[in-house]
Formats: C-alpha cells, structure tokens, sequence
C-alpha cells in the first residue's frame, strides 16, 4: 500500500549561517524524501527558520536591526543555501508566523485544561545593567567543580560537569558584564512530572513506526530509558515553558509579559509550516496527518529527522506535548551524529568550520557533499567524519571513474554511427545484469537510512557494467568492419545499465539524474512498475560531459576562504594575527608569544562612530570620529572605504587601539586605529569591522 508521510528536518536558528555540521541532517532527509517519492510514496516535506528567543533577540539588536528584519534576511540566506544543495522542501516557512502562534496557544490551553500547566516562582539571574533576565548560556563565571575560568552557566566545557547557573563563582552577564543579582519571578510549567506523561513516553519509546521498524535508534531508546527511569520510578521533572519579557517569541495568552520559550514553540513551527503549505496548495488534508484520530485513520506517518543534540526536546517534551494536546505523536525521529572534518571539531583557525555558501561559492559541485555524506550514512546516531582526501578520491573514482565513465565509452558511438538512435540490447547481458540486480536490496537499504549499504551496491553493479563494456570492448568493434550490429548493441547495453544505474543514484544526485534523464531523452526515472529496456530506435541526445572530478587545489581554496584571519583596516601600520579556536593551532599559526605584560601595553577600547566620512582624494580611507568616552572624539583615518559606505556606520560601535601613537597622514591626525578582520587577499567579502556585544559602552577596556 502507498504511504502518507509527513517528514520534517530541525529548524536552523534564525542567528547563523547553514554549514556542514548542520547539512549532514538535511541531505539525510531529502534523500529518503526523494527515494519515497519515487517509490510513489506521498511526501509533505517541511521546514522553517526557529526565529524566537534572546540570541535572536540580541544579534538583532547589535546589528541595529528588528528581530523582524534579521529574521527575513537570514530566511532568505538559508533558504538560497538549502536550495543550492538541492534540499527541496515543499515548504520553508518561519516559526514567527501566526499559524504557529495558533498551534502554540492550542497546545498550551489544551495542556492546561488537562491540569499540566503550573505557575510557580522561581529565582533567577538577572542582569540589573541590562535589566532582563538572563539565559543560562549569557551567565559566565568559573566552575564551580574545577575552577575554570569563563565557562557557561549550564554546564562546564573543561571538565563537562552540569550544575545551575546560581553555583557559578564570580558570574558575570556575558551581555553587560554586569554582575548578575538573583530575583524572583513567575514561570509557566508543563508538568512532566505527572505520572501520565511518563507512563505515556514509556509506551511511545517502546512503539514501532510501522511493523518492524523502530521509532527510536537503540541509542536513543536507551537514552530514553536512563530518562525515564525503572518502571514506577518517575525521574522526569517539570519544563519551564515561559520567559519573561524582554524576550522575541508570542506572549502567552493571560499572561501579560510571559513568552513561549523558543523549545516550546520551535517544533510547533513543524505543524505551522505543513498548514501553510496546506493552505497555500489546497489540496492536502493537514487534519490527516496531525490529529490523533483523523491520523490513526489515514495510517499516516510523521517523521522528524534531527541531531543528537536537541533528542531530549524531540523524544520527551514534544511528544508528551502533542499527546495530550490530541494531537498525533511522532511516528519515528530519525538522529544523526555530529560532523568532523578530518577526524576532527570543525574548527575555524583550520578553514574546517565550513558554510554552506562557502562550498556553493567556490563552484564545488553541491552533489558531491551529497554524495559524500550518503556515502558515511549508515541509519545510525554515529557521528559523520568529512574527510576532504577520502571525498576527493571517492568522487573521483566513483562517480566519475564508474558511473559517468559508462556513458562517455559508450555514448559517442551511438551518436556517430547511428544517428543517436539505440538498437535492441544483449539479453544475455541483461539476464546476467538483472541476476545480479539488487533493486530490492538497494530499496530495502534506502529506506532504513543505509545509505552507504545502497551505495556499494550500485558501485558493485557499475563495476559489472564497466566490466562487461571492458570485455566487449566497443572501441575495437567500432574499428573492424561488419562489427556495426555488435557494437549497436553493447553500446545500447551498457547505455540501459548507465539509466538504471542513474536511476538508483537519483535520491542522492538529483540533478546528475535530471542531466541523466535529459541526455537519455527519458521521462523523470521512478522506482516502481515493471523494468523495461530503452527499446530499439529510441533516440538520445548528444553526449555532454556530466561531472568533472574534484581537485586539490578547489578543497585547498575551500578551506582558505573559511579560516578566520584578524588584520587591522586602519591607515596604520599592518599587524596580522589568527583568530584561532583551537589552542593547538592557535601556536601553529600565530605570532612568536608574548607576556602579558607586552600585550597590556595595547590599549584597546570599546569606541562609538559618531561620524564617517569620505576623504577627498583618498581612494581607501575613510575619516571616523570616534568616542570613547573622552571629552572629545578621536579623529581615525581607516582603510574599510572598500567595505563600507559611511553613512551605515554612524551609531555603531567597534573597537579602538586608543594608545597608538598619533600619526601625521596628508589629510589631518589619525588618533589611533580601529579593528578589522579581513583575508590577506581580500576574499570573503573584504574587510569586517569588530564589533563589541551589545551592552558594551563607549570607553570600556577591552582585556
Ligand atoms: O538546535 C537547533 O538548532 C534548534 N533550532 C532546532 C529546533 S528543531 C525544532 F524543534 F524546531
Ligand atoms: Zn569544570
């Protein structure tokens, strides 16, 4: 029986850029979308920016812009980087939208009527400079098990212990860098602890998503388990649903000043963007797919593909939420691991943390990473290493080495010598082909994730193809006269392997597949009905080339347009240094070490632009009036004329070398110097000029 199936990928924040780490996930699912549809499945396949909560809040407001208008630029940022790796969801909506303001409040007041909201007061940090509230991730201080400095009030990166932000030693706000008071307030609870909920989850995490298929990984169903507890013991605690305000998200309704927390709101965004495509289509039956009853009816499925990080949101809190607010439950979550690259963090001093728009710019072939990552996909929650020297050759000896191969020995023949028209194939060939056929087992491979399994498999039938076009040896044919039927017909062999092979291929490489289809001259290839050969007298196209290798020098420029590089823009002289995250590197790449008292000697200040302008007769410079809390603004010529017109500077702020020695230049006094990051060869956009975080104020040492 076709299926009905609504599949989701995890929202992205609406504060960053779309890299590789985050890719692994989308290609998964937009792999075993497509394989599905061409199964002749039906698929509604959604996703959304996750546009509420304070870093969205903040980043908006230190770039001087509405949340409003940071989150429909970055829509349309991440948006164009999804489609350029042909992830092609039916809908990409945002979570700031009224259908999910909508689905939120029904949750919400569905929950309470069951009794599973409570209010309580809890104490809290709050910052009196900035005066809000903060998140635990905008508290800093040492921890308070090893002493490290600079860790985050949740949980400690040198030695990973967890605690609550009101045990840090010395918490500063990491916004203001004001100490931060503890203080009361009133916060909305959904009440987890309530022994229906782990009764429920219990159940659910032990359900199949469909007969003999797991909801969860093992990995993740014992994760559960070590949640939940034995039997009778109940280990869940309650959810802090609500934030207080200042805070972008939905005020919860009767409660003036109280915000759904973004984890609320952020998987309703799953429901929101499926209504809107449902009522911008007309033709889909959301109430299908998303109410317990209509759902259970429909036999339909809903999957959530997502990372092992955000499990706990997805296998606890989201389920219990949607269960007994009637809706339906997930079906099944489908988790992956996190990326390295080169068997290691992504790391920016490297050029390994890599966006997405990076790959694109570089006129990396988008399919290539599909390829890779599908070829590292094996269903589980194992993390996925990106290893540039393994893609390089696994593309080059696959794709273009096997499978495109099969095409350019053959095709060419077919064009020249019979006017691009095919002739009947070798049966005994296809018999031995199709004995060997593993339709069935690269399907059954597709379907549980394997996608590593599906491909070897049809890198083992393109090597019987290319071995049969070896033993046949159509160039030898094409030169011994008599030979025209023989050749005719290997070649319309091989060239009917090359379709199916493209056609096994086509999840993963969808646009290799349409160039496939096109050359063919065939209809979009499925998976489904009886197999046929391309009959005799079908005419193909002329041949063109279908995928060029990857070399070298592109992952090296790859690479060099994602390291992170500090230099100044300023007239003065030139000092570079690495923006290094990694320690090891960091002694690798930067300048010979210095004390601390060498570096004190720098005094770097927080500085407000008060005015930019043009210099007459300077090509690079710009004149800045900078304050820094002195009585009167500093006069800096600096060298971002390039990157920046004057008039968007006014206002912001940005950091100040204010000790430099004052330096005579043909336009006036340059007073000091100001910041930039910027590539030694002015790639990645030229120059950046650093920026303090909001909160910060004219005059502030920086140390
Ligand atoms: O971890 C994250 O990136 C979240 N923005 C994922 C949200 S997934 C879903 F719940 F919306
Ligand atoms: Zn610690």
């Amino acid at each position: 029986m076709l299926r009905k199936i609504f599949v989701t990928n995890a929202l992205p924040y609406a504060n960053g850029d779309i890299h590789l780490g985050h890719l692994v996930g989308y290609i998964q699912a937009d792999i075993w979308v497509r394989f599905q549809r061409m199964r002749g499945n039906t698929v509604h396949y959604v996703c959304a920016d996750d546009t509420h909560g304070t870093p969205v809040m903040l980043r908006a407001e230190k770039e001087g812009l509405t949340p409003e208008a940071l989150i429909a630029r970055v829509h349309g940022e991440h948006l164009r980087d999804f489609t350029g790796f042909g992830i092609a969801f039916d809908h990409y909506y945002t979570t700031h939208s009224e259908e999910t303001r909508r689905y939120a409040e029904d949750i919400y007041a569905k929950l309470r009527a069951k009794g599973l909201i409570e209010e309580r007061a809890i104490e809290q940090f709050y910052d009196p400079a900035k005066e809000m509230f903060l998140p635990d991730r905008f508290i800093k201080g040492e921890c308070p098990k090893c002493g490290a400095a600079d860790q985050y009030g949740d949980n400690c990166e040198s030695c990973g212990a967890a605690y609550a932000p009101t045990e840090l030693k010395n918490p500063r706000s990491a916004i203001s860098g004001a100490i931060p008071v503890p203080r009361e307030s009133e916060h909305y609870f959904f009440r987890l602890s309530d022994k229906r909920a782990a009764a429920f989850l219990r159940e659910w995490t032990g359900g199949e998503a469909r007969p003999g298929v797991r909801r969860l990984p093992p990995e993740a169903a014992n994760k559960m388990r070590e949640w939940l507890g034995e039997e009778g013991e109940n280990k869940l605690s309650d959810w802090d649903i609500s934030r207080d305000a200042p805070y972008f998200g939905f005020e919860i309704p009767g409660a003036p000043g109280k915000y759904f927390y973004v984890w609320l709101d952020a998987p309703v965004g799953y429901l929101a963007s499926f209504r809107h495509l449902a009522d911008t289509r007309g033709n889909i039956q959301v109430e299908d797919y998303i109410d317990a009853g209509k759902a259970a009816a429909a036999g339909t499925e809903m999957l959530h593909f997502i990372g092992k990080d955000i499990l706990y949101f997805h296998a606890l809190f989201w389920p219990a939420m949607l269960e007994f607010a009637g809706y339906r439950t997930p079906s099944q979550l489908c988790v992956n691991g996190f990326l390295t690259v080169n068997g290691m963090k992504m790391s920016k001093s490297r050029g390994t943390f890599i966006t997405a728009r990076s790959w694109l710019d570089q006129k990396l072939d988008p399919e290539t990473l599909r390829y890779y990552f599908a070829g590292k996909s094996n269903g589980s929650m194992e993390d996925v290493d990106l290893n540039l020297d393994d893609l390089i050759a696994r593309v080059n000896a696959d794709l273009v080495g096997k499978f495109v191969n099969i095409a350019s020995r053959c095709a060419g023949f077919i064009g020249k010598r019979f006017d691009g028209r095919l002739g009947e194939i070798d049966p005994a060939a296809t018999e031995a082909f199709t004995a060997a056929w593993a339709a069935d087992e690269i399907a059954a491979a597709f379907e549980a994730r394997e996608y590593s399994r599906a491909l070897r498999e049809i890198m083992r039938l393109a090597d019987l193809a290319n071995q049969y076009i070896n033993d046949h040896k159509p160039w030898e044919l094409a030169r011994q006269p008599g030979k025209d039927a023989e050749l005719l017909r290997v070649c319309s062999t091989a060239l009917t392997l090359f379709r199916d092979l493209a056609r096994y291929l086509k999840p993963v490489l969808p646009a290799l597949a349409a160039q496939v289809e096109a050359f063919l001259a065939i209809a979009p290839l499925d998976w489904h009905g009886p197999w046929q050969a391309l009959p005799a007298g079908h005419r193909i196209e002329p041949y063109r080339h279908l995928a060029a290798r990857i070399e070298r020098a592109q992952i090296d420029a790859l690479l060099e347009a994602n390291r992170g590089s500090l230099a100044p823009a300023s007239a003065a002289a030139p000092a570079t240094a690495d923006i290094a995250d990694d320690a090891a590197t960091a002694a690798a790449a930067a300048a010979p070490t210095i004390s601390i008292d060498d570096f004190a000697k720098v005094d770097l200040r927080v500085a407000r632009i008060v005015e930019a302008r043009h210099v007459e007769g300077a090509g690079k410079l710009l004149r800045l009036l900078l304050d820094i809390g002195e009585e009167k603004p500093r006069q800096v010529f600096a060298g971002i004329k390039s990157a920046y017109n004057p008039e968007t500077l006014a206002g912001r702020l940005t950091v100040m070398v204010a000790n430099l020695a004052p330096r005579k230049m043909k336009f006036g006094l340059s007073e000091g110097m100001v910041l930039a990051a910027s590539d030694p060869d002015g790639k990645n956009g030229g120059i950046h000029l650093l920026s303090p975080d909001s909160g910060a104020m004219p005059g502030m040492k920086i140390k």
